[in-house]
């Protein structure tokens, strides 16, 4: 067992011990270290001020991905690199391109936003080729700047190549994740030395914090401490603790558990872990589904994807999460283990209640299976919500139809979020989908019959009437798309940019 997390922060190797389990690394930079160049503007993973980035091994390179400090636990990036904005100029004093390029461009002008906009940039610089205008406002998806317009941000992102430094010795000028060099080398030397051998685990003034390595650790745990608190990314929990200021007397930390992170498939279906980052675990969802590519871009940001889980997705169980509806649309299980064994549950059967939900108290989700397509499958899942990128769902549904070789609706799952205290199965469209030809009566019906199956939320977000009415509109928008795709847009009911 250790009780000291070791950190690389701009470089630079810091053992900390001890620190409190629930501090931020936003904290803990500016309030411990006084290193302001991380700014906090909503300490709610929300406007990007504070956003730093980790360089982590992935294979035998490494991988650049931008996270909110602001509700990052600190013990949580034991074992990590990360970089803030005042890490990233050479040794000389020379500007990082992406810095270069938001001075030539006159980027920045408050200044309040634009150490977050350089993280985010930096991690995007670090990761593909030259970006076109779509990469670089889904990259910036999750930074707000009140003064400049963005304009001058999005001409510093599309000069910053041409600013790189292909022979920078610093290696961070180097754009792009393959460049092997003496840089890369060794800060994969200085990841492995300091990647966890062994589980870390300790009190502070009463708080106790433990990241166990391996599944059956972390059943023991949970066993031993029933009451902790499961800590995967932390972008829920992380605002229960900034914003609702709770206590949380024990932590259980599952980003360390190998079993956990891993990914797979078989003939039948994918299994994602629960820890499994929401980038990673989109991403393979979409090589599956790649018609879930617009819901997985407007979930979050990419700050957050890269943080967030799947598995805390589903076991938070909000009924506005965007996760819910899409997974029980495709039929997902998910694995519940425990020392006293395993079980697999339908995802629906998971939800018994307002944010209640079937796990015992000694239980952790584990992985998620979702059945591979299926000939003849037709899926769509679809957000609405007042702005395009990183907002919370109005309303979110999923529907998944299995059409026979005569066109008649073999199987219907639909599943709407923000239309009722859990999200569930729309089980009286269903009914009126199943046996019946995908043809406009049947679309009439299911629509009816739609109208009795939630009782919509009548909220700041949206009224009652406007969900019921928005939902029926979304079941039309698939019937459009799946059966005139030619003339069916991508925008009749979307959110707008
Ligand atoms: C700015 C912002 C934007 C967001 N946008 C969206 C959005 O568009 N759509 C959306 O659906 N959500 C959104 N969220 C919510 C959040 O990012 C997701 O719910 C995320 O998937 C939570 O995963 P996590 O790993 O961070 O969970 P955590 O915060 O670590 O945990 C969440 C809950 O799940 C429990 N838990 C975690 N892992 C397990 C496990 N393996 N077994 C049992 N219990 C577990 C925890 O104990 C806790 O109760 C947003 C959050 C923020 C801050
Ligand atoms: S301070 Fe706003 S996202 Fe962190
Ligand atoms: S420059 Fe002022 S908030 Fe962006």
């Amino acid at each position: 067992m250790r009780d000291t997390i070791r950190l690389l922060l701009d470089g630079s190797e810091l053992d900390i011990a001890s620190p409190p389990p629930t501090q931020t690394l936003l904290q803990y930079l500016r309030e411990t270290l006084g290193h302001t160049a991380c700014k906090e503007g909503c300490a709610e993973g929300d406007c990007g001020a504070c956003s730093v980035v980790l360089a982590e091994r992935a294979g035998t390179g490494l991988r650049w991905r931008a996270i909110n400090a602001c509700i990052a636990l600190l013990p949580s990036l034991d074992g990590k690199a990360v970089y803030t904005a005042a890490g990233l100029a050479a040794a000389d004093g020379r500007l990082h391109p992406v810095q270069q390029a938001m001075v030539e461009t006159h980027a920045s002008q408050c200044g309040f936003c634009t150490p977050g906009f350089v993280m985010s940039l930096f991690a995007l610089f670090k990761s593909a080729g030259t970006p076109d205008r779509a990469d670089i406002d889904r990259a910036l998806a999750g930074n707000l700047c009140r003064c400049t317009g963005y304009r001058p941000i999005i001409d510093a992102a599309l000069r910053m190549h041409a600013l790189a430094d292909a022979n920078d010795p610093h290696g961070l000028a180097r754009p792009g994740p393959a460049a092997a060099g003496d840089f890369e080398t060794a800060l994969l030397a200085q990841l492995d030395a300091i990647a966890p051998q062994q589980p870390l685990a300790y009190t502070h003034a009463g708080q106790h914090f433990c990241a166990p390595l391996t599944l059956s650790a972390a059943c023991h745990a949970l066993a031993a401490a029933p009451e902790a608190t499961l800590l995967a990314g932390g972008t829920d929990i992380g605002l229960w603790l900034t914003k609702a200021l709770r206590q949380l007397p024990a932590l259980i930390y599952l980003g360390r558990v190998a079993e956990l992170q891993a990914l797979a498939s078989d003939e039948h279906a994918l299994l994602i872990g629960a820890a499994v980052p929401l980038s990673d675990a989109w991403a393979a969802l979409l090589g599956e589904y790649p018609e879930l590519t617009e819901i997985a871009e407007r979930f979050a940001s990419p700050p957050i994807r890269n943080a967030g889980t799947l598995g805390g997705n589903l076991a938070n169980g909000s009924p506005i999460g965007d996760g819910l509806p899409v997974l029980i649309a495709l039929g997902a299980q998910i694995e519940l283990v425990s020392r006293r064994g395993t079980r697999w549950l339908a995802l629906e059967d998971y939800y018994l209640g307002y944010r209640r939900q079937a796990r015992q108290a000694d239980e952790l989700l584990a992985r998620i299976r979702v059945p591979r397509r299926q000939p003849g499958q037709q899926l769509a899942a679809y957000k609405v919500a007042k702005r395009y990128d990183q907002d919370i769902a109005a309303v979110c549904a999923a529907f998944s139809l299995q059409l026979d070789a005569a066109g008649s609706i073999a199987e219907a799952r639909v599943a709407c979020g923000g239309m009722a205290a859990t999200v569930h199965r729309a089980r009286g469209c269903e009914a009126a989908l199943r046996g019946r030809r995908w043809e406009a009566q049947t679309l009439a019906a299911a629509c009816t019959a739609l109208a009795t199956d939630y009782t919509p939320l009548d909220d700041l977000r949206a009224s009652a009437a406007y969900r019921q009415r928005v939902a029926a509109n979304l079941l039309r928008r698939f019937f459009s798309e799946t059966t005139a795709p030619a003339i069916a847009t991508r925008a009749v009911a979307g959110g707008c940019r």
